[in-house]
């Protein structure tokens, strides 16, 4: 089973479609095991985008992101980095189909409203930087298989 990081960035609250998007999640048959609401203070969203340190979208990136309360999950499932990223759309909302959620509800692509970890390396460093171990939970389906 695979686990990732999701970032309902700020203009999920205030758009009030962060249950929307959540539902997305977990209609596909993904598992929450975190979920916590946060204001990502400078510092840990300089980490968590550090990758992007000299592109020239990087400030008003970092800008955004601590703008406003965020909502953060880790969903569980197999595959589930590559199907979270698969319901996200790509990163450009140009390039966003509808159907994605990026295609359903961004219009600019630095607003394009959730963060998804892109591989096993970042979803295992990003899970690290937002939840503690005692913060997941481990839990069970019981005996019916719904996915
Ligand atoms: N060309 C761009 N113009 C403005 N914002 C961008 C651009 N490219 C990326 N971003 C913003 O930076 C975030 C991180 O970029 P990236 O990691 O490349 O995309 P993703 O979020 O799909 O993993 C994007 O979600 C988007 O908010
Ligand atoms: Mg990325």
């Amino acid at each position: 089973m695979e686990k990732t990081l999701v970032l309902l960035k700020p203009g999920c609250l205030q758009r009030r479609i962060a249950g929307e998007i959540i539902h997305r999640f977990e209609r596909k048959g993904l598992k929450i095991i975190a979920l916590k609401m946060i204001q990502m203070d400078r510092l840990t969203a300089e980490t968590h985008y550090a990758e992007h340190r000299e592109k020239a979208f990087y400030g008003p990136l970092v800008e955004y992101i601590t703008s406003g309360p965020i909502i953060a999950l880790l969903l569980e499932g197999e595959e589930a980095i590559s199907i979270v990223r698969r319901l996200a759309g790509p990163t450009s909302v140009d390039d966003a189909c509808p159907g994605t959620i990026r295609g359903d509800y961004a219009a600019r692509t630095r607003l394009n409203i959730v963060h998804a970890s892109d591989s096993p390396a970042s979803a295992e460093r990003e899970c690290a930087l937002f939840f503690r171990p005692g913060e997941v939970y481990v839990w069970e389906d019981g005996n019916q298989i719904w996915f």
